[in-house]
């Protein structure tokens, strides 16, 4: 028994001689609200939907609450709540109408007390006897998000669910989905914006051209670990003699700015201190060293740019 609620392995998608979505691992921990951002095109919603069993997988697998979709296939989708495309309702019924339609389809029946506990946890209790057409987008999103978890899912997935709605609507869906995770339920949610993942998730996976080309954590930005060239301001004096001297030193170093006693350098971690023994050894002050960390939004930009050159060599 594996404590995660999802787990991919190898999952790839070859449509017409071209994998859309390449060789992609990652796991889902319970609890934890898992992204995959990437631009449009990506792959992100064709790793959804073989998740989802909407398609079937070129390769790879998938095992949901513990369940291996080719080995057990049912018991693998009743652990799972899913919104793909836009959930479509019947606009002349009212919200409540069209959980009880959608749970008369279900496998297993849904207590009274399940749908009064979905729909207060969604946030509906005063709009739910409405009909669903007075509704508002991020109303109709939370709907959907009811009838998903009616079933009592492991796992909740989301294409993309904030689009269009409004910066307030995110923001309530973004509480809602961490309500969720503190109820115990997983969610892997898609998005191509990178802001909307840094205050949504845990942690996302970067995906570009059908590949997962980076995991990370949310909770610290970036580790000191991750990136290897970093912008750093030296506090100094004599800075033209600085300037000469990095330039004859051989080192790496690219002088991004100076100005009064500040010289702010692109250097690799390791080479910072050897700056420093160089301008201390020939008779410049240094009065301080600051290294600008560097953001999730430059890292993600470092790491799709880099992917791109490598493929351009
Ligand atoms: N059935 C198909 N046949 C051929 N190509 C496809 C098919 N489905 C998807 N693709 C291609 O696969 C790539 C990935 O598409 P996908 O919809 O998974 O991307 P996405 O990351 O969800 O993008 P978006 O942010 O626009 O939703 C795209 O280049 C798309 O054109
Ligand atoms: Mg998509």
């Amino acid at each position: 028994m594996s404590l995660n609620a999802l787990e991919v392995k190898n999952l790839t998608k070859r449509i017409k001689g071209r994998n859309i979505v390449d060789d992609v691992s990652f796991s889902v921990e319970k609890g934890e609200i898992f992204g995959l951002l990437g631009p449009n095109g990506a792959g992100k919603t064709t790793i959804i939907r073989m998740i989802v069993s909407l398609i079937n997988r070129t390769n790879g697998s998938v095992v949901i609450d513990n369940y291996n979709l080719d080995n057990n296939f049912s018991e693998a989708m009743s652990s799972l709540g899913a919104i793909v495309e836009n959930p479509e309702f019947y606009k002349y019924m009212s919200g409540y109408k069209n959980l009880k339609h959608y749970a008369r389809m279900a496998k297993e029946s849904i207590t009274e007390d399940r749908f009064n506990e979905v729909i207060k946890l969604v946030g509906l209790e005063n709009a739910i006897h409405q009909k669903v057409k007075t509704y508002s987008l991020g109303m109709r999103q939370r709907l959907g998000v009811a009838q998903a978890l009616l079933h009592k899912p492991a796992l909740l997935i989301l294409d993309e669910p904030t689009n269009g709605l409004d910066p307030q609507g995110i923001r309530e869906f973004r509480d809602y989905l961490h309500l969720l995770a503190r109820e115990g339920i997983s969610v892997l949610v898609s998005s191509h914006l990178l802001s909307e993942m840094q205050l949504m998730c845990h942690r996302f996976a970067i995906i570009e051209k059908g590949k997962l080309i980076h995991i990370s954590n949310m909770d610290e930005t970036v580790s000191e670990e991750e990136v290897s060239v970093r912008e750093v301001t030296f506090e100094i004096e004599e800075l033209e003699k600085a300037v000469d001297l990095l330039a004859n030193s051989g080192m790496e170093v690219d002088v991004i700015s100076r100005k009064d006693s500040a010289l702010v350098v692109k250097v690799a971690k390791e080479a910072i201190p050897l700056v420093n023994k160089l301008f201390v050894e020939n008779q410049i002050a240094v009065y301080g060293i600051y290294v600008v960390k560097a953001t999730l939004e430059d890292r993600f930009l470092e790491i799709t740019n880099q992917k791109r050159e490598e493929e351009i060599k």
